[in-house]
């Protein structure tokens, strides 16, 4: 039987992205079906860098053009630009499992409902990047189109060695950053009548609220068990592999919603 961190390896070194969604529904499925074991068999480690295409070019984001949403040209930008965050996420999420999977500050009661959470964003992460694919077909561009962001794995390589460091950095800082910016960018698109990029972006919203939940329950979880500060953990943690600081505003109504307290990201 194929293990889980397996499967998890094969979507990290799966280079072009539609395969690597194929990867990522099929390690979904295959979990879900209790097709995928648990044994550590050591045979596979989690990759340092996933495999990635050879476009798009990743440059600093400095260098990164800024376009009005008006246009096609500034609509395909932003679109190019969560395409990316998405394909990241994909890797994210199968990196947790890769590499956590078999972490020892998961109690073996609970490892079943670890993975299960982290195969399910992976999942979700890979349809979420299909369907901002496919909107960027339609409107006649491509992921590898445009240049994207160089910076997005800096924080998986910097809490590579630390579970609840990579907790409270993805899932609750990132992807609750996620959050923050999401209902601005769907009123925009809304404002050019760009419906349907709109539309897609209220599913990716609604699902990046149990994303962020998820990372907020493990990360509990772990204080829990260890006896630590939540808040101060969160905030060591924070400033320790977080080069920039946590701005506001927040969408706190859906932190709250993800059991995400302003407790931990309110100076
Ligand atoms: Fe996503
Ligand atoms: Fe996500």
């Amino acid at each position: 039987m194929q293990t889980i961190t397996d499967a998890a390896c094969q979507v990290l070194t799966t280079q072009d992205p539609m395969d690597k969604v194929r990867m990522a529904h099929q390690m979904a499925n295959l979990w879900r079906d209790n097709l995928l074991s648990h044994e550590n068999n050591g045979e596979h480690t989690a990759p340092l860098n996933p495999a990635r295409p050879k476009t798009p070019e990743l440059v600093s984001q400095n260098n990164l053009r800024r376009r009005r949403l008006g246009s096609i040209e500034g609509r395909c930008a932003l679109l190019h630009a969560i395409a990316h965050i998405e394909f990241n996420a994909i890797n994210l999420a199968a990196d947790m499992v890769a590499r956590f999977a078999h972490s020892t500050r998961i109690t073996d009661a609970d490892r079943h409902a670890f993975i299960s959470d982290w195969v399910g964003v992976c999942d979700d992460e890979a349809r979420h990047f299909t369907m901002i694919a496919n909107r960027l077909l339609e409107l006649e561009s491509h992921y590898g189109a445009l240049p994207a962001h160089d910076g997005l794995w800096r924080a998986a390589i910097s809490t590579k060695d630390d579970l609840a460091a990579r907790l409270a950095i993805a899932p609750m800082v990132l992807e609750a950053r996620g959050l923050d910016v999401t209902p601005n960018m769907i009123k925009n698109l809304e404002n050019v009548r760009d419906f349907e990029s709109a539309d897609i972006l209220k599913i990716i919203y609604q699902e990046e609220i149990a994303h962020v939940a998820a990372g907020t329950h493990w990360f509990f979880n772990i204080c829990e068990r260890e006896n630590r500060k939540k808040e101060t953990y969160f905030q060591d943690l924070v400033k320790q592999h977080f080069q920039s600081t946590l701005n506001p505003p927040f969408n706190e109504k859906a932190r709250n919603m993800a059991g995400f307290p302003p407790s931990f990201y309110n100076p």
